[in-house]
């Protein structure tokens, strides 16, 4: 049967107290809806739907690398019934499961949405809910049972106080038989305390009919954590680090101090590799195996290979390290630096769009920009490739085994010969030959 997904991004995220769509706020690197997409994509639907309304075009465009989304406009944004609504033009002939998700929930794993699809068709329930027992149950609809079964969803808003004392709670993440669905959305109505078409209504709806309605009770609660406030989103981001950070160490890389490390979702470290606290790895950062990762070090979007030392205070950005290479402390890659095996890059280094050949080293205190340096290079302290003459970006070459004195400057475009010897201080204007 076929699966088809839709996730409610349209609100506000009023609690956010943000100029940016809530689902665009990031956790573990990435943005909420991220996270989601990534869960629904498990379920390979047939189709999946966006319900954008509240800054609808920036979203849009956040989301347009993405490819098989289709999106619908909610406006004005009345509820959860009436976000669903909004997608009946894309749905409306198909037939089988919708999942229905919320861009707010970013933890639910993958095999819980399996577990909801399988349930929900097994049974042959026409909805199917998501719900989890939690401590504080506060601001979440809460789940009326009789006996076993689900008679209906009340908001906490709308809930009288027995009810309250409820810590069943509705996760806001669903299954529904298309067949029929939005002739019966269209009945919801608002009469509520936040005059809202409210979706969990659905479930009354449904069982006055006498039609199935199942439910699938999480095991751990944090999956269906939904993000109102920043607080929230603070609290998942520590749940997703921690989630990362064990992941690791169970692969064999140490971890001094997992509360003060910050890895995202996305960056792989090889076995034995050892990272201080307070590192910082993001984005698609990939790290080796037998590296020493160094307190106070940032690496974004970069690969950094096997055996590397990374010591104190570098920021590499977009950038690539090779195996054995060391680099810092202090050090800066600002993007497009390639140092290769062996070489060794010191304090007070700034590099940008630079290869340093293997063995190469700038031990101290220099600017090395559109430089393509060769092996076996020494690059002395204080040296800066000047790589701007005010109006172009040129470039500096320095060819295998040159010796650059310290205090160097080096006007590109020029070129440094194999072996040549530049003694200190000089200021090269014209290429030096070999040797
Ligand atoms: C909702 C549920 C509640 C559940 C909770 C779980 C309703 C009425 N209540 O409450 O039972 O416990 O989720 O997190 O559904 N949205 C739209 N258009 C709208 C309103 C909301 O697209 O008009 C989207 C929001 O962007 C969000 C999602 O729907 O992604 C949930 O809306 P939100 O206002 O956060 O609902 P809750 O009050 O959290
Ligand atoms: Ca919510």
């Amino acid at each position: 049967m076929d699966t088809h997904v839709a996730i409610l991004a349209a609100g506000k995220g009023t609690r956010m107290k943000s100029a940016q769509p809530k689902v665009l706020h990031r956790a573990g690197g990435v943005p909420l809806i991220d996270h989601v997409l990534e869960g629904a994509g498990a379920l390979q639907p047939r189709s999946t739907v966006v319900v954008i309304g509240h800054q609808a075009d920036v979203l849009k465009s956040a989301l347009s690398r993405r490819p098989n989304l289709s999106f619908v406009v909610q406006e004005p944004q009345l509820g959860t019934a009436h976000a669903l609504l909004q997608t009946e033009p894309v749905l409306g002939n198909a037939r089988g499961t919708l999942v229905l998700l919320s861009g707010d929930v970013p933890l639910l794993a993958p095999e819980t949405l399996k577990t909801l699809v399988d349930r929900h068709t097994r049974q042959g329930a026409s909805a199917t809910v998501v719900t989890a027992v939690v401590e504080n149950p506060h601001g979440y609809g809460r789940i009326v049972r009789v006996g076993e079964q689900i008679a209906r969803i009340v908001e906490d808003k709308d809930a009288t106080p027995a009810e309250r004392q409820i810590r069943e709670i509705n996760s806001g993440i669903y299954a529904f038989a298309l067949e029929g669905l939005f002739d019966a959305v269209r009945s919801i109505a608002a009469d509520n305390a936040q005059r809202e078409y409210y979706l969990p209504d659905l479930v009354s709806i449904y069982r006055q009919k006498g039609l199935i309605v199942e439910s699938v009770t999480v095991a751990n609660a944090d999956e269906i954590r939904g993000i109102n406030s920043r607080s929230e989103l603070a609290a998942v981001n520590r749940l997703l680090r921690e989630k990362k950070n064990a992941e690791l160490m169970a692969a064999g890389v140490t971890i001094e101090d997992p509360a003060t490390t910050y890895i995202d979702a996305g960056v792989t470290v090889g076995a034995d590799t050892v990272i201080h606290p307070f590192v910082f790895l993001e984005g698609t950062t990939t790290i080796g195996s037998g590296c020493d990762i160094h307190s106070g070090t940032r690496i974004v979007d970069s690969a950094i290979a096997d055996r590397v030392v990374v010591l104190n205070h570098c920021v590499i950005n977009s950038s690539k390290v090779g195996s054995g290479a060391s680099v810092g402390p202090f050090a800066h890659f600002r993007n497009g630096v390639d140092v290769r095996e062996g070489a060794h890059v010191g304090n007070f280094v700034e590099m940008k769009k630079t290869v340093l050949g293997a063995g190469s080293k700038a031990g101290h205190l220099a600017y090395l920009g559109d430089a393509d340096i060769g092996a076996k290079v020494n690059i002395g302290a204080g040296t800066i490739t000047c790589n701007y003459d005010g109006v172009t970006k040129n470039k500096t070459t320095i060819e295998d085994g040159a010796f650059i004195g310290s205090d160097t400057q080096l006007v590109a475009p020029v070129t440094i010969g194999k072996g040549a010897y530049v003694g200190s201080g000089a200021t090269i204007r014209e290429d030096v030959p070999a040797g």
